[in-house]
């Protein structure tokens, strides 16, 4: 096993109701800005619920964050901080409005450029210069709400880039499993697969001895396979809308990552399907990831196999099991609802893999993976079988 530290300081509190608990989390005397998305909130009572139990405090409002949040709308949320002399954001929504938030909360304070914390990547390790938020997740999916990472888009380069670090960490996470009882159907695809792909990002790496972190992988991967197709089903049911919440949540908040290697190029060719073509985050993922196994499959054969074997129960040659984990994954996908080609999203595909290279050139992404092993030529392969 790999050496690790494990530092998670977000509390998490889970559970039908606890959006009572909010005016004890949010700091006495806060004045807060309460941030969310296109308004979703209003049709399912949450706004209601935040706004009863936040009476006594000041607050401010900023709404709008649009799904795959953008630098240019989160400047202008950054300069109602300043001007309003905020001390506390609360984000409530997804995955989108709780990057936007974690991008708020590092630009308030930052001296320099801000688009630079995004091309420049820059991490964020002094509480003392960020601005504190918690969030109310309304939809289950990336981990956000129990990491410190975040994913923004520049729209006038049209680019996607993460940020994060140690400060981006909530400082509470509410995650009420009701509230997935007002997700469309595609979001409820979305965020079952975007979890199972943070799972195989960390897990389908190459053998190694961190046992544990393997059980508990597949044991997140198995429960989402269990409860994905009926909660899409039946989003009121508690017993499924609270395992498939908390999946999601431990897909992606550091733990199984621990003492393991990680692949994460599935993302990061991912973001770029996202940032040309408006894909959704998840859908990218069911289309490169599968493409990408194929691609690497002799670097990743040991774990397909073992893949195969314990999630899948297959049996056959070695060769035989890695390439059916492979197909199993693929069915999967469209049991949840995914389409897995570029060409399904969009008929200007053809250039795609020209242009993503040139920008993992740019940005001197030459040796993504595990391994280090996906170059340029491979990427260019992995887009190109997707088409
Ligand atoms: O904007 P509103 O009106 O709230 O509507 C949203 C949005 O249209 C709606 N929605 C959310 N909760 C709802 C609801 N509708 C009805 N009832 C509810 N309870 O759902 C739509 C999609 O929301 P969004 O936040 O965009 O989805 P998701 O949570 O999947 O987040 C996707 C974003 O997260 C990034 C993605 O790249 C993408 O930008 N990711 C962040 C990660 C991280 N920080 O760790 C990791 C992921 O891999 C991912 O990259
Ligand atoms: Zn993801």
């Amino acid at each position: 096993m790999l050496n690790f530290e494990l530092y998670n300081p977000t509390n998490l509190i889970f559970g039908e109701g606890q959006i009572e608990k909010l005016s004890t989390l949010v700091p006495q005397g806060a004045k807060i800005l309460l941030a969310y998305g296109g308004g979703s909130i209003f049709k399912n009572g949450i706004y209601e619920q935040v706004i009863n139990n936040l009476k006594g405090f000041e607050i401010v409002e900023f709404s709008g964050i649009e799904a795959n949040p953008r630098f240019e709308t989160l400047m202008k949320a950054v300069a109602i901080v300043k001007e309003q002399n905020i001390d506390f954001i609360l984000a409530v929504g997804g995955g989108s409005v709780i990057d936007g938030v974690k991008f708020i909360s590092a630009a308030s304070n930052f001296e320099g450029n801000p688009v630079d914390i995004l091309k420049k990547r820059i991490m964020f390790t002094e509480l003392s210069k960020v601005v504190p938020f918690g969030t109310v997740l309304t939809l289950p999916a990336t981990g956000t709400e129990m990491n410190s990472g975040a994913v923004i888009t520049i729209e006038a380069t049209q680019e996607k880039l993460d940020f994060g670090g140690s400060a981006m960490f909530p400082k509470f996470s509410i995650c009420d499993p009701t509230v997935i009882a007002s997700l469309p159907t595609r979001q409820l695809q979305n965020g079952v697969v975007d979890a199972y792909v943070h799972v195989l990002e960390q897990y389908l790496t190459y053998p190694h001895d961190g046992y544990l972190q393997d059980r508990i992988a597949e044991s997140i991967l198995q429960t989402l396979i269990q409860v994905g197709p009926q909660v899409v089903e039946n989003p009121q049911n508690y017993a499924l809308a609270s395992n498939f919440m908390w999946s999601c949540t431990m897909a992606l908040n550091g733990l199984i990552q621990k003492g393991v290697p990680s692949d994460w190029a599935t993302h990061m060719i991912g973001h770029e399907l996202t940032a040309l073509y408006g894909i959704d985050h998840a859908r990218t993922l069911a289309v490169v990831g599968p493409n990408l196994y194929k691609v690497l499959f002799e670097t990743k054969k040991g774990k397909l196999l073992q893949y195969g074997k314990r999630i899948f129960n297959l049996t056959g040659t070695d060769d035989e099991i890695a390439n059916e984990a492979i197909n199993k994954t693929v069915e999967f996908f469209h049991t949840m609802g995914m389409d897995t080609k570029l060409s399904d999203y969009t008929k200007d595909f053809e250039k795609t893999a020209d242009f993503i290279v040139k920008r993992f050139e740019e940005r001197n992404w030459k040796a993504l993976g595990e391994k280090q092993n996906i170059t340029l030529e491979k990427v260019k392969e992995i887009v190109e079988m997707s088409y």
